[in-house]
């Protein structure tokens, strides 16, 4: 893939080649998220962040990203604050807006909205997230974050065991991260969600066609026993006709840690995307799971920086210059570093 100037719309855009060329760039960037070092690569440049739907570490992770190379970043949140409500076409703001920054980032409930925004920008476009559709950027930080957990265990991403848990039918996450595991080698998927919610066909087939091992179910116990990851995933309620029928599904599949200790093996990894739903006690993951070392969901948001900061440099073509750029640190650092696996700490 030819990053300079590219969008990135979709995972299926790259090649095993290009996410190791992703995340040996974002190894690169974990001293400037540490503030162990400043670089000032992207000084003068601006990002246009067009979050027209919900969002919290999506949205930062980008913004942060960006202001971590030295950059500045414009916001727009909500439908309601932009032109869209006037009835402006994506085509228009896009043309309006790609004046304004060096790259945008957008998130947009329609599936097939940020492409069809980049389609009209003058600049790179990132998918933030476009309706049930895709999450790029999400998939790149939940393999990173797998690789990064799975090498403390001396373990590689081929002959992976996940099991992805939840709303696999809206879950925009588990599509791009399924797409993405399409490109590796005899992986064993386990899909753990409703009938009603069950992912979409056409991945499932993907990922066959890739040679993976397959396995569609409803018990959760069943499936939890013999894998690397569980990936757990909210219900997404926000895709639902109303709420009520989201409330059929909320709390069927809640991992907490007597169900983690009876079933898992002892080093099983815990991910989800995020934001976990803790309404109604928890709905996914139990808070008793916040003291299990192996429940990585925070490394995850960790790990979004340094991917996010990757896909910028990479986009923007800096990635020779960071150390030319760098500046030290002149306030006092005093950041507890808690972004390794915990095995790697020992
Ligand atoms: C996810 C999303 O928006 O798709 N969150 C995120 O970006 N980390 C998952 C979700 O909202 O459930």
């Amino acid at each position: 893939m030819d990053f300079p100037g590219a969008h990135i719309l979709s995972i299926q855009q790259f090649q095993r080649e290009d996410i190791e060329r992703v995340f040996r760039t974002a190894d690169r960037m974990e001293p400037y998220a540490q503030r162990t070092k400043l670089t000032r690569v992207l000084e003068g440049a601006i990002l246009g962040n067009m979050f027209f739907e919900a969002s919290t570490r999506t949205r930062i992770s980008f913004g942060s990203a960006f202001n971590l190379l030295g950059g500045e970043v414009r916001e727009s949140v909500g439908m309601d604050s932009s032109s869209l409500i006037k009835g402006e076409s994506l085509e228009d703001t896009a043309r309006v807006l790609s004046g304004f920054s060096d790259v945008i980032c957008m998130r947009h409930p329609e599936a097939g909205s940020v492409a069809k925004f980049a389609s009209a920008s003058r600049v790179p476009v990132l998918n933030g997230g476009d309706g049930s559709n895709e999450h790029p950027s999400q998939a790149l930080l939940d393999l990173y974050t797998i690789e990064k957990e799975l090498l403390a265990r001396g373990r590689g991403i081929d002959d992976l065991r996940i099991a992805m848990v939840g709303d696999l039918k809206h879950g925009r996450t588990v599509h791009s991260l399924s797409k993405l595991l399409s490109l590796f080698r005899n992986i064993r998927v386990v899909l753990v969600s409703p009938t009603e919610l069950a992912m979409p066909e056409e991945l499932v087939e993907l990922l066959k066609v890739a040679g993976h091992q397959v396995t569609v179910t409803e018990s959760l116990e069943a499936s939890i026993a013999d894998v690397d990851i569980v990936y757990s995933t909210r219900i997404q309620e926000e895709r639902f006709s109303d709420r009520a029928e989201a409330d059929l599904y909320r709390g069927r599949f809640r991992l907490n840690q007597a169900i983690y200790t009876k079933h898992c093996d002892p080093n099983t990894v815990i991910m989800h995307p995020l934001p976990r739903d803790s309404r109604a006690e928890a709905n996914e993951l139990d808070s008793d799971l916040d003291a299990n070392p192996n429940l990585a969901i925070f490394r995850q948001t960790d790990n979004g920086l340094l991917v996010r900061m990757a896909l910028f440099a990479l986009i923007l073509d800096v990635t020779q210059l960071l150390e030319k750029y760098e500046q030290p640190i002149p306030w006092h650092n005093s950041r507890d570093p808690r972004l390794k696996p915990l095995d790697d700490q020992a």
